[in-house]
């Protein structure tokens, strides 16, 4: 007899069904695992026979056979133990095979036959509930799957013993509830950083059109203190962006306890940052950090020490707002719509362009540290701004300055109009002018007579390239909405200009 159990395998995100069949059948003794398995699921069969083995169950002396179908669809990961293991208990009668045809199956067991925790819990429960299915997964997993949707039926055992029991009435198990991360220690505040207003306005308005942003300066200026407060201002995730972002979480196994957070995914890799790590990869084709800062900020400090090829992998998520992985015999995507923040000092020995400062190796210094960053990527750099290091007076100067929750409120309201407009024009995944389309800017940011003339005027003379053009027309529109201001004015314009000409010369240099 041929028991079948539903489980999923993996593909980015997306949760495709695998059906797992087992075989108990008159032959050599022995238990085989076929259809593309890799080493994790191969390894399946001892942790089974041990689970079932420690839950009182033994195998009979007979041929077993599983069979995970579709076969030419890679299997990785270590969930498919608990369907197996309830595929095995079904053909041996130890669970009602009928009971089982409803719910999708995820687990890892150990070998005590307890249910550990595994990755994707989430992505698997939306699937399971678009075909009105139930989901089986660990009990460290149930108020994670409970996010899907409140009307799923879950079923989070902690043991093979317990999930018996549940199917013979003994000892019924009770849905479990979802569960939100309590708010975790407050943000840094922007109350603490003297002076920099300039810094500081760049940092509201990346924050209020989600623009990336390139911080360059001396040692100690602030950068990294800049970007760590960034968070502060940017407002919560709504609720499908939470899904999204947790999904991704989620298959990376980074939610822990089942618990989702609506704070906005702040990812600061460290410079000696792999490819693999940077945009996904190496085993089983995890998510990399540009796809688990998704709907977030990935912040790049010290930028020109990463490596260029790292950097020039950025280029392609910049743009298409996913990150493709190519495996051998198939592909896999990750969301990846990032603002990217980075910060990084002009040369090697930090101090080019301080008035009086002679770089020791001369112009090769500046020149020589800027040319890592490649032209097409600072391209897609709307807002460079150079961090001067503080001054004294600056810093001995009484009084705080505004804190966090004064511009967070200002970045909200600009927000608010951002998502209202691209509602209104039909295109309700758009909450930022960043993430724009550049048919759509064109339309939305028309300027006023002087500020086209301005534009014209500075696009001949500055040579923008197509992109550095509509880039310019987002921050504007952004300065706008800032502003309350439905026409964008000279003014908008100018600064927006402003914020592009400060990389130029790293443009050149690349
Ligand atoms: N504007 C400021 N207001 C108050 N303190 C400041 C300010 N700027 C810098 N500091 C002080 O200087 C320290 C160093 O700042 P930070 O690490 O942000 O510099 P950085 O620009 O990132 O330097 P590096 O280029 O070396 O990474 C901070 O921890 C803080 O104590
Ligand atoms: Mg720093």
């Amino acid at each position: 007899m041929v028991s079948r159990v539903r489980t999923v395998s993996f593909q980015g995100i997306s949760a495709v069904p695998v059906d797992v069949q087992v075989m108990v059948a008159p032959g050599k003794i022995g238990m085989q695992i076929v259809g593309l398995p890799d080493k994790a699921v191969a390894e399946s069969r001892e942790r089974v026979q041990a689970a079932l083995h420690a839950s009182g169950l033994s195998l009979p002396p007979k041929k077993v056979t599983v069979n995970l179908a579709p076969a030419d669809l890679p299997k990785e990961g270590s969930h498919f133990d608990l369907p197996i293991a309830l595929g095995l208990m079904a053909a041996l009668g130890a669970v009602p095979a009928d009971a089982l045809a409803g719910y999708v199956v995820l687990g890892e067991l150990s070998l005590d036959g307890t249910i550990a925790p595994v990755a994707g819990i989430l992505p698997a429960a939306i699937a399971a509930n678009a075909e009105g299915k139930g989901l089986i997964c660990p009990a460290d997993c149930g108020s994670e799957a409970a996010w899907a949707s409140a009307d799923l039926d879950i079923l989070a055992p902690r043991s093979l013993i317990a999930m018996a029991n549940h199917f013979r009435g003994n000892q019924v198990l009770s849905r479990p509830e979802p569960a939100m991360r309590k708010a975790a220690e407050p943000f840094p505040d922007l109350a603490d950083i003297k002076g920099q207003e300039s810094a500081r306005r760049a940092l509201e308005v990346a924050a209020a059109g989600a623009h990336n942003l390139l911080m360059s300066g001396p040692p100690g200026s602030g950068k990294s203190m800049l970007a760590a407060r960034l968070p502060s201002i940017l407002p919560p995730l709504s609720p499908p962006e939470l899904l999204e972002v947790s999904m991704i979480h989620s298959v990376a196994g980074l939610l822990s306890g089942g618990e989702l957070s609506d704070r906005r995914p702040y990812r600061a890799p460290h410079h000696s940052a792999s490819m693999a790590a940077m945009v996904g990869g190496g085993f089983r084709a995890r998510p990399g950090e540009v796809s688990l800062a998704h709907n977030g900020v990935l912040f790049l400090d010290e930028f020109a020490e990463f490596t260029p090829q790292v950097l020039d992998s950025l280029r392609q998520p910049l743009e298409s707002a996913e990150s493709v992985i190519a495996r051998a015999n198939h592909h896999v995507s990750y969301p990846a719509n990032i603002q990217l923040v980075a910060a990084m000092n002009p040369c090697r020995c930090g101090r080019a362009g301080e008035p009086g400062h002679v770089c020791a190796r001369g112009r090769r210094c500046q020149a020589d540290y800027q040319a890592r960053i490649s032209g097409p990527l600072l391209d897609r750099i709307d807002l460079r701004i150079t961090v001067p290091a503080v001054t004294a007076t600056d810093l001995i100067r009484p009084g705080a300055s505004e804190s966090s929750d004064a511009v967070a409120a200002r970045v909200a309201m600009a927000r608010e109009r951002q998502k209202d407009r691209y509602m209104r024009l039909g295109l309700p995944a758009i909450v930022a002018n960043a993430h724009c389309p550049t048919a759509v800017i064109e339309e939305v940011a028309t300027p006023d007579a002087a500020g086209a003339a301005l534009l014209q005027s500075a696009a001949e003379q500055m040579k923008f390239s197509a992109r550095g053009y509509h880039r310019i027309l987002k921050v504007a529109r952004t300065l706008a909405d800032l502003d309350g201001a439905d026409r964008i004015g000279r003014l908008h314009l100018a600064e927006a200009i402003s914020y592009r000409v400060v990389g130029d010369g790293m443009a050149i240099a690349a």
